[in-house]
Order: C-alpha cells, then structure tokens, then sequence
C-alpha cells in the first residue's frame, strides 16, 4: 500500500526545537482503516457469541433450518482466519450502487450482487466466502456450471469474528467441478476510510460526497462477498450504477455507459472491462463528481482525476506531466510492459493512507497527489514524485506478481520503497533523491531495529491471521528496513544482475503469487548465468537479514586490523529473548576506503574476522560503509576516529556527503548504545559550523533532536541552545548572502532543505534577526490575507515560529486560513504549525478540535495529536488528553490503523522519569480491559524506551553539561 503513517520522508521541517511541531510532519502513508474491528474484541474472548445465526436460503427446497452456534469451544473451520483450501474462484461478476444521498433513516448505503463462479478442487458440503458487515437482501443461489443441479443451502452462518458466511449444503460439491454462487446485500457507505466508504468535502457550503474504497488488506470483504485472500486472484467484473451527474471509475476501463432506471430513478450503469486475474485487495470502486486531465502514453491512458477546483487550478499537472515517465522507467526496468490499457489516480478528500495502489487505479491522499508551484514546497513536490513512483512500481511488484499471504509483506512493500527512489531519480534527475534513502529509510529505521522488542522482517504464516495483525505488519521495519536491506543487495549484486533476475521473476510469476524465496532464486540464476562473485549464495547471505532482527554495528580496528561484529542494541541491558537462527551473526558486505581510495568490497562472514589492508597508520584514515549501502553501523578504534574528527575540521570535503552523514548518526547512536563516549558524539558536530550540505546538517539534527527531548525540559536547555546557535549561525547568514536575505530561492534541492533547517534553527536556538523576520512575514500575511508573501519552502518554520511566539490573534489567523485553504499540502502546513502555540488553553482546545471531525477530519486527528505532544508546552496536555479519551480513540483508531502506533510513539517519546515510567505502566494496567488494538506492540516499545531515557539522562547529564559549557 501507500505508506503508513510513517513520519513524512519529505517535510520534515517542523521540529522538536521549534518547541512544537513535529519531528518531522507525520503522514497518512500506510494502513488504513481505523473502523471498528476493535470491537470484535469482547467477542474474541468468547468466540462462539460472535456466532451469529440468520435465517437461511436455499436454493431448491422451500425449507429454511437455521444452525444455533455451538457453544461449546469449537474448532470449527469457520473459528480460522484461512479460509480452507478447498474451493478457488475463477470470476467475479459484481454490481455496486453506492447512495451518495442520506436514506430516510440518515443513513449512507449501497446495494449490490455479486456472483462468483469457482472452482471445486477438494470436495466439501460447505461454502465459507468473506463478508464483513453486509445484510443479504434475497436468497443466495448455488448452482453447477456443468448443468447438472447443485447441492441446496439448507442453511446459513455468518461469522463476525472471522468475517465469514458459511452456507452448508445438502451434498457435497465434487472435486473438479465448477459452480457459481450469486448474492444479493446491502452495506453501509460510512465514513469509516475501509471498504466501501463515503468521502465528503464542501464547495461554498454545499456539501459533496464521494463513494470510494480501500480493501487493503482485509476490506474487500466489507464490499461484496468474496474469497478475500491475496493469493485467491480472480477475473473481476465490476457494474457500478450511479447518478448520471456523476463518474464512475474502477480499476478496468470504462466500457459501456447506459441510463437504465432503478427504483424510479434514471442511473448510469457503467461497465468496466473485465480485470486482469488480480488479488482483492487491489481492487477500487470510485462514484464522484470529479473531474479529469489526461494525456496518452504509447497505448496507455493516463488520467489524473481531482475535485474540479483542485483540477481547474491545474493542481494535477505536475503528476500529469511525471507519470507517464515514471511508467516507461519502470517498463524499461522491470523489462515488462505496463500490463494494462489505464493508469487513473485520483486525489480523495478523506483517505487514511497516503496513497494505495489498486490496480489501474490508484487512490491518494490530496497532499500526495496535487501539486501547486505558487502554494507547494518543494518537500510537497518530492513527496507527490516519490508516492507516485512507489505506487506506480507496485503495478508490476505487487500487483502482477503478487506476495502469497501477509507474513511476506515486507518484500513487497520494501521492494516499492526502494525503488521509488530510482523512479523518482528519473523524473527529477537534479534531485539527488537517491541519496535520501539514507536519511528517510536506513537511519529511520535503524532506531526502530536497534530495540530488542524489534522483529525480523520475515514472519511465520500463521503469525499474522487476524485483520489487526496483518495491518501490525505495515510498519517502519517492513518499509525501510525491507527498502534498505534490498538496496544492499541490488548494491552488491550491481544492478544489471538485480535487474535480470528481477525481470526473469516477475515474468515467471506474473498473474500468480510467490514467497519471497522465489525472488532469491530468480536472483540466484541471473548470479549463475553472469558469473557473480559472491562468498555465499544469495538466500544464505539474505537469511541473515530477513530471518533474524535487528543489525550489526562493525567495529574496526585499523591498528590491528581486526574486525568483530555485535548485534546493535539501543540499549546496551535489553534482554533479547527473541532467538535467531543465526544466533545474531550477519554476512556483511563492506564498501570501504583508505585515505581516499576506494577498495575492493570485504564480506566479513563471522564475528571475528581480520583484514590486514584495514591497517591504518599515522595520519591516513578509514571510511566503511561508503554510501551507506550496507544495512549495519560503524564503529573504529579511537585513532581513526580521531583522524576522521581532524578531517573534518580541515577538510570535510575529503569524505563524502553522505558518509559525513554516516559518521554522524553513528557516532550518535554507538554513544547511545554506550559503545563509544557521547562526547566523541558531539565532537562531530563541531564541524558543523563549516558545513553548508543538507544531509550532514540533517542528520546532525535528528540526533539533536533526542537531546532536545531529554533536555528541554531541564537546565541543560540553555546551554544546548548557544551551541546550537553558535554552529548555525553561520550557515544561516549563508543562506541570507544566497538568497538575497531570504528572497530568492536557492537553486538545489537539498540545499533548499538546507535552508529550512538554517532558518529554523537559527530561530529557535534565538537568533534575533532570524525571529524578527518571520514574524514580519507573518505579519505582512495578517495583514493581507490574500497575498501570502511567504515562500511555500519556508511556510512550515515561519508558521510555527509565528504561532510559537504568538497568541490567540496568531492562532486564530491561522485556524480561519487552515479552513479556507484551498490546497491541503497548505491546510497540513497550518495544522501542523497551530500545534506549535505555547499557550496551555490554546493547545488544550487544539486538542480537542481533534475529537470533532467537522473541524479536524479524522484521517488526521492522530497525526494533530502527534503534533502537539511533540511541542514541550504540549507533551503533557497531549498525554492527559489521550489519558481522559483513550477509550473513543481507541474505538475510533485502535483497530487496524498503523498510525496508532505512531500515536503512542508520538505522545511518550520524551518519557525520561522514573514517574514517567510509573505514569506509562499504570496506563498500561487500567487500559488493558480495553485494549491497545494495533498499538500494543508500541506500548512495549514505548515502556522500553522510557526505561533506555532513563539511564541516559543518568549517565549523560553532567558529562553533556559540561561539554556544551566547554563549547560555547
Ligand atoms: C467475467 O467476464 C469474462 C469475460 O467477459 C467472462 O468470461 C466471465 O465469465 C465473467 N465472469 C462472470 C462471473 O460473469
Ligand atoms: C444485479 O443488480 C443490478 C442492479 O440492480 C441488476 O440490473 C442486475 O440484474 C442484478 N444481477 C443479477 C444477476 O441479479
Ligand atoms: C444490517 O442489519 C442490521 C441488523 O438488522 C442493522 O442494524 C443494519 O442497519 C443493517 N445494515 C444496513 C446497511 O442496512
Ligand atoms: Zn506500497
């Protein structure tokens, strides 16, 4: 799918030192539906009540028998979450007509029928099909294709903990014979962003309402009746019936369109040309009154389709004009034709996720699809590039060749969030974007893999079953770490051999579904066939990675030249009781140079290993992991690191950027872990006063972030803050000399980022002159409201400051222009800073704005409620206000939805006190009637934090203290 709810790869421009905002914004990239699967949960306890009984239908006979549940504790084959191996569909003939009106009782429904003809392959007198919150409306019919009459239904289940109905019939279906069952149902279009669901946005007061879905991964169900398991991949076609005002768009092109009347009303009935054989999940169903722009692509049609305002102010030009491209670099390759006739995506109003990939229909957030050069940054920009990419790439990894089950989501996710970099590279070639992969994915990730509550990527079948563990699945760890563990081996393998074997898969499996193993055979033969050196074969050196969590931190001596490698653990006293197979030893390629010249690549294959060429000596000096293409950190001996320290006193540019980078997240991280002092930590950043590069500023940041969290709410504060103005003040009179104190941009893409990070710093750390200026833009733009003088690029620091340093007037400016935005990237820019305010009664309504969706729509409550916990001022609040409502948000969030987690993350990230720890666990007991759904995994993660925060403050305080009063 799109992405989680990750924290934004693109604007992470509001930080924790601003004393508000976010680390980085949050968005909705992944998983979705937050409806109500939590309460399923009672009924989980007790699964024989969720048994419910309903009248039944036959087919033949007139008589109707309904089975009581059982009450004993059954093991029926309805209790699983797999459906049983004994029927498979072929296709699917579905008819939906989504009400886009209210009925007389308030209520938004959609009515339909659905026939499925599937095949017999192990002979059964039971019919279990997925159907998630449907009413059937007639009776269900069963008959044989081959003529002869089928078994009846003598009567009918349905299953709320496992989402079935289960027809028993009066004789078994015969192995190898084929049938077809035919449904008719009704279901809600609620506006609870899974399945059939309604979207609404305003024009001038009038309401409009958009029919859409999202099935990923276990909503399909909730649509129509159907064998909802990705491997069950079937022929689909779809009937949609609509208001003749209206479009109708589903995954096939549009291939007849005729006005028919249904219950007094004249309808279009449009039909869609039959799907290829596709998963489920992947299927899309959209009824608006949007509007379209398109263009052709050798024979492929491509449209981009918007609310007409968004479509008429040319917002969905810029996807237009990229996507086209993308698809042909991926066509080339992959070395596989796009594989249908269309590519729609369509920006929704309401969407949980940031976008998702149905098969030639993508849907999108607004923010991750439309794109305004007046009102967008460029982080907006990058965003929309690198979402389109990462669906687009889905089209074939994924949806042409698709995972088996859920337990291997990972390969398809990682795989798209890896190369959505070298789509994006493609449509922006001035971007560099590849090298942020480093920051966004292997560095963000790192923290998560480095706890010892981490998991491997790869996970048994029968460990993800129910709906809320398959949506635990769409994490950091199956998206970054899956992206940069598969970057590592397209690196080692070069990417023609990645390349070929990836070709060679995707045209073996194409239609069906695969293993992740699959992959490293086909890889395996593109190694045979071209020769590869490797020490191993590929599935032996990717067992260690997948199989096993976390990663190793390499530790090099260059006086010895001795090498050992550990398991990385964040906190030094974690107790792993996770057994690996490996028994935490990796096969790890090591990139490395010596003084400057890059040397052949050592696979370091055990613990202990030793290289003479590491030898260093005197004032030459080592650098491992160039790139960063490897998935492990780096520690040195102190000689070397003290001759890299020089180096980048003197010439910083004799290591490159990211590598400068590298050194700095490690180094902030080993201190963490207690492997090296933090001192030599913050040593690395003494250079910084000289550095003018986005990525060593930003991961210079991002580690200081963590000292802000721990810090800020003790005397440290001052001190941390003169040295943090000390070493930005002067990249940000740079900046000011560049742009012409601040009105021209500057030309490169990082160093536009790069000048977010100067602008913000500076003001936050109190630079005078910085602060002066972004509240005389603020005000200019009070002033006017129609003309905002403030450059898209820097709207996100200059709010915040504002807000930050504003009160009602500030904050309400921006409420009343948060409302009238007209572009959401600009309306998420506000929400984001509105939670930087420092008045306690401001962020407390703030707070509770996200209870109302009328006022915060409930795609974005979480990430709002992030918001202001990250703020100092807000922590607190936040954290009560979770407190008094945990159990509304958990009904409305804790179900399946992956920003759940990023939730509690978000809210608990600065616990550092004992009481801290006495306020998480005792949260933890009076909640556990109710439940943490999705988010129980980042309860534990959040406990184990606290407890790491805890001892580092011990441990650091004084030695932090004195450093920065030595540096300043
Ligand atoms: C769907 O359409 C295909 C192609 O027209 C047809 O072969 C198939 O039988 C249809 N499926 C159903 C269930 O009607
Ligand atoms: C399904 O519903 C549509 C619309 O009501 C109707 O036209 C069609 O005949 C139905 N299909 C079947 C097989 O009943
Ligand atoms: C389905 O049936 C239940 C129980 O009768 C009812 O509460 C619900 O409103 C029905 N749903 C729809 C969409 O008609
Ligand atoms: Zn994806």
């Amino acid at each position: 799918m799109g992405k989680g709810f990750f924290i934004s790869k693109t604007v992470g421009i509001v930080g924790i030192v601003l004393g508000a905002g976010a680390v980085a914004t949050i968005i909705a990239l992944s998983v979705v539906y937050s409806q109500e699967k939590s309460k399923n949960k009672e009924l989980e306890i007790k699964p024989t009540e969720a048994t419910t009984t309903t009248t039944t239908t036959t087919t033949t006979g007139p008589t109707t028998t309904t089975i009581q549940s059982t009450t004993s504790a059954s093991n029926e084959v309805w209790d699983k979450y797999r459906l049983p191996d004994t029927l498979i569909p072929e296709s699917y003939d579905v008819t939906l007509w989504p009400r886009l009106k209210p009925d007389s009782t308030g209520l938004y429904i959609f009515t339909g029928n659905s026939t499925v003809v599937f095949k017999c392959v192990k002979e059964t007198d039971l019919i279990l099909i997925h159907s998630n919150k449907l009413n059937l409306t007639a009776d269900t019919t069963l008959s044989a294709l081959n003529g002869s009459p089928a078994p009846s239904i003598t009567s009918m289940q349905t299953i709320s903990k496992t989402q079935y109905l289960v027809f028993h019939l009066s004789e078994k279906l015969k192995a190898g014979e084929w049938y077809k069952l035919h449904t008719e149902f009704v279901g809600e279009l609620a506006d609870d962003l899974g399945g059939f669901y309604r979207s609404e946005y305003e024009v001038n007061g009038v309401k409009h309402v958009v029919a859409t879905t999202q099935m990923q991964p276990t909503d399909a169900r909730k649509a129509f009746p159907c064998f909802d398991e990705p491997a069950m991949k079937a022929v689909f076609n779809i009937t949609l019936l609509h208001d003749p005002e209206t479009i109708a768009l589903s995954n096939g092109r549009e291939i007849e369109s005729v006005k028919v009347t249904e219950g007094g009303e004249t309808l279009n009935k449009t039909r869609f040309e039959s799907t290829e054989r596709m998963s489920t999940y992947l299927l899309a169903f959209i009824v608006s009154d949007f509007k379209a722009i398109e263009k052709m692509e050798g024979e492929v049609l491509i449209r981009i389709f918007a609310r007409k305002e968004a479509i008429d102010a040319g917002h969905g030009q810029y996807a237009l004009n990229i996507t086209g491209r993308i698809l042909k670099f991926f066509e080339n390759y992959y070395n596989a034709s796009y594989p249908l006739s269309k590519s729609d995506q369509i920006a929704l109003p309401d969407f949980n996720a940031g976008a998702m990939e149905n098969w030639g229909l993508i849907t999108y957030r607004e923010t991750a699809l439309l794109y305004d050069s007046e009102v967008s940054s460029n982080g907006n920009k990058e965003r929309v590039t690198t979402i389109i990419a990462h669906e687009l790439a889905h089209m074939w990894f994924g949806n042409l060749v698709t995972i088996k089950w859920w337990n291997d989501l990972w390969l398809n996710e990682g795989f798209a969030s890896y190369v959505e970099y070298l789509g994006a590279d493609n449509a922006e070639p001035d971007w560099n974007i590849k090298d942020l992969i480093v920051l966004y994915d292997v560095h963000r990730v790192f923290a998560v893999d480095a706890l010892a509550s981490s998991h491997p990527l790869s996970s048994r079948e029968d460990e993800v079953l129910r709906p809320e563990q398959i949506s635990e699945v769409f994490d950091a760890i199956s998206y970054s770490k899956g992206a940069s563990v598969l970057r590592m081996l397209s690196d080692f393998l070069t990417e023609a051999v990645f390349v070929k074997g990836l070709s060679s898969y995707l045209n073996h499996f194409k239609f069906e579904n695969t293993v992740y193993t699959d992959l490293w055979d086909h890889l395996q033969q593109a190694v045979n066939a071209t020769g590869t050196n490797l020490p191993a074969k590929i599935s032996d050196i990717m067992d260690r990675w997948v199989l096993q969590m976390g990663f190793p931190v390499v530790t090099i001596d260059t006086a010895t030249g001795k090498l050992t490698q550990s398991h990385f653990l964040l906190d030094p006293e974690s107790v792993v009781d996770r057994p690996s197979p490996f028994n935490y030893e990796w096969i790890v390629p090591i990139q490395w140079m010596k003084t400057g010249a890059q040397q052949n690549i050592y696979w370091m294959m055990n613990k202990n290993t030793e290289n003479n060429e590491m030898k260093v000596s005197g004032s030459d000096w080592l650098v491992a992991n160039l790139n960063v293409s490897g998935y492990y950190r780096v520690n040195y001996d102190m000689g070397n690191w003290n001759n890299l320290l020089r180096l980048l006193l003197t010439s910083h540019e004799s290591i490159a950027v990211i590598n400068r980078a590298q050194i700095i997240d490690d180094a902030f991280n080993l201190a963490r872990a207690r492997i090296i002092q933090t001192t030599l930590a913050l040593n690395t950043t003494v250079y910084l006063s000289k550095e003018r590069e986005y990525m060593p500023w930003k991961s210079a940041l991002d580690n200081l972030d963590y000292f802000y969290l721990m810090f800020d709410r003790t005397e440290i504060y001052g001190p941390l803050q003169a040295y943090i103005k000390q070493q930005v003040e002067p990249l940000f009179l740079y900046f000011k000399t560049i742009t012409r104190n601040f009105t021209e941009v500057p030309a490169g893409h990082m160093d536009q980022y790069n000048e977010v990070n100067a602008l913000r710093m500076a003001c936050s750390s109190g630079v005078e002159e910085c602060n002066t200026l972004v509240q005389k833009w603020f005000e200019e733009w009070r002033n006017n409201p129609s003309i905002n003088p403030i450059h898209p690029n820097l709207r996100s620091t200059v709010y915040c400051q504002a807000i930050a340093a504003g009160g009602a007037t500030e904050w309400d400016f921006a409420w009343a222009m948060f409302q009238s935005a007209t572009i959401a990237t600009e309306a998420d820019k506000l929400r984001a800073a509105m939670a930087c305010s420092t008045t306690p009664w401001i962020l407390n309504r703030y707070l509770k704005y996200t209870l109302d969706p009328t006022k915060i729509r409930k795609q974005d409550a979480t990430s709002t409620i992030i918001y202001v916990a990250n703020n100092v001022v807000g922590q607190p609040l936040a954290w009560d206000f979770i407190r008094a409502n945990w159990e509304y948000i958990y009904r409305e969030y804790g179900g399946g939805s992956f920003s759940f987690a990023n939730l509690i993350n978000g809210v608990t990230k600065r616990f550092s006190t004992e009481f801290d720890l006495k306020q998480l666990e005792q949260f933890r007991n009076d909640n556990e009637h109710i439940g943490f759904g999705s988010g129980s995994m980042a309860i534990d993660q959040s406990i184990e934090r606290t407890k790491a925060n805890i001892k580092w403050l011990t441990q650091n305080k004084d030695e932090v203290e004195a450093w920065l009063k030595a540096a300043i």
